[in-house]
């Protein structure tokens, strides 16, 4: 049986990674570590297709004995390293745990592995991998002609959030050159889809537009992200687990590359059909200009050609097929959305981050 350490499994994209794996791989086991910060959602476990097949590990990823622990006892063979502070805002607000979780909680993991799998002789076969799962921000921002962004493009981190992502790439890459650890980073583009916590745009918005509330644009609304379908980031993640080379780096993206403004137009027109607002106005008369975030990434986009010719892994959604599919699922999941909202850290998060936040004029 393989046997998998998933970290940051109650967030969004390791709960749907979780999920995925349970239903297509009945030889695997999972031992999810999360410390259950805000951005943690248990009930994105509550309905795993075999859940006897996960063992829930409530801990931080910096606790270095604790992993190493973990990695002896369940003779982990392949850890895949989600855990993390996600939020580019909440890091403009207060990096600290950005660093620390980001940087050296994923020092720890590196450590625990290296000690488990060259010193204690657990795993160490040609299968075990130490997956490091990293994002298109450690890229920087591109012009609006410049070309997409590739596996050697240099970092150029703007945000703190991207700059701990970035420093964490940096150990798995010393770690695989230096010790021969067996990892492979994955730098992915926005994903979206269902159990996405709420503070999050496309979430955002589609919940603030059910409820008649501001839809808030950052700046002129004219950013550019390529947004994936997180079951299409869990199939690439499965992909480069399988048939991934240790040592390199492997982009992910969406191909799916879109303004801001034009992304929350789309998703209001999706609820004018499927829920229209009560009065008959469209959900996009909620469009509301506020303050850009400080040091706003402009565009990023991802070229995808080595993941497609190396391992012939290509996205399935369209963005409309995601997020008719998204908005349905928030719609179909009340208890969900109101269990993650009723906590008192997702309301002080949305009273500091738009209470004061001046209206703009794009
Ligand atoms: P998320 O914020 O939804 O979930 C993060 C999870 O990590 C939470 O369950 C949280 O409790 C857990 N966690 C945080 N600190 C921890 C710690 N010290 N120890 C153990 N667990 C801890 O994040 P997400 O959006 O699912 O992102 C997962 C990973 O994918 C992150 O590494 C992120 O950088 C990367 N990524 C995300 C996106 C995206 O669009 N969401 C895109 C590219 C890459
Ligand atoms: O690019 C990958 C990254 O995507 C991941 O590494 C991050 O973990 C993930 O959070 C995401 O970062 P973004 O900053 O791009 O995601 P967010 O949903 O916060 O914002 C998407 C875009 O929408 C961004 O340009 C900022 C803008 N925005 C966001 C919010 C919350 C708004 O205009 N209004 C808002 O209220």
């Amino acid at each position: 049986m393989k046997s998998m350490l998933i970290t940051g499994g109650a967030g969004f994209i390791g709960s749907n990674f979780i999920h995925y794996v349970l239903g297509i791989d009945r030889g695997v086991r999972v031992v999810n570590l999360d410390a259950l910060t805000y951005a943690a959602c248990p009930e994105n476990l509550g309905d795993l297709p075999d859940p006897g097949r996960h063992v829930f590990v409530h801990g931080d990823v910096c606790d270095q004995d604790l992993v190493l622990g973990l990695l002896l006892e369940y003779e982990i063979d392949t850890v895949v390293h989600f855990a993390a502070e996600s939020h580019v805002d909440r890091s403009i607000h207060g990096p600290a745990p950005f660093v620390r979780t980001n940087i050296l909680g994923t020092f720890s993991l590196l450590e625990a592995a290296r000690t488990a799998w060259f010193e204690k002789g657990i795993g160490g076969g040609e299968r075990t991998r130490f997956h490091h799962v990293s994002t298109d921000e450690v890229y920087g921002s591109l012009g609006p002609d410049d070309p997409a962004f590739v596996e050697t493009t240099p970092y150029a981190p703007s945000s703190p959030y991207a700059a701990s992502k970035a420093s964490s790439d940096h150990l798995v890459r010393a770690y695989a050159h230096t010790y021969k650890l067996p990892a492979v980073i994955t730098n992915c583009s926005n994903n979206y889809g269902p159990r996405q916590f709420p503070e999050k745009l496309i979430p955002l918005v589609i919940l603030n537009a059910q409820e008649g509330r501001p839809l808030p644009v950052y700046g002129d609304g004219q950013q550019v992200r390529d947004w994936l379908y997180v079951e299409d980031h869990c199939e690439a993640l499965w992909t480069v687990l399988d048939r991934g080379v240790p040592g390199e780096t492997y982009n992910i993206g969406g191909g799916n590359q879109v303004a801001n403004l034009t992304l929350i137009r789309e998703i209001c027109n999706l609820l004018d059909g499927v829920q229209p607002d009560g009065s008959g106005r469209p959900h996009s008369s909620l469009i509301t200009f506020v303050a850009d975030r400080p040091g706003h990434d402009r565009r990023y986009a991802m070229e995808i050609n080595k993941i497609r010719s190396e391992l012939g892994w290509k996205p399935r959604h369209t963005l409309a097929d995601g997020l008719r599919k998204t908005v349905q699922w928030y719609l179909d999941h009340p208890g969900w959305v109101s269990a993650v909202r009723s906590r008192g850290d997702y309301k002080e998060w949305i009273a500091k981050n738009y209470a004061s936040r001046k209206a703009a004029t794009p």
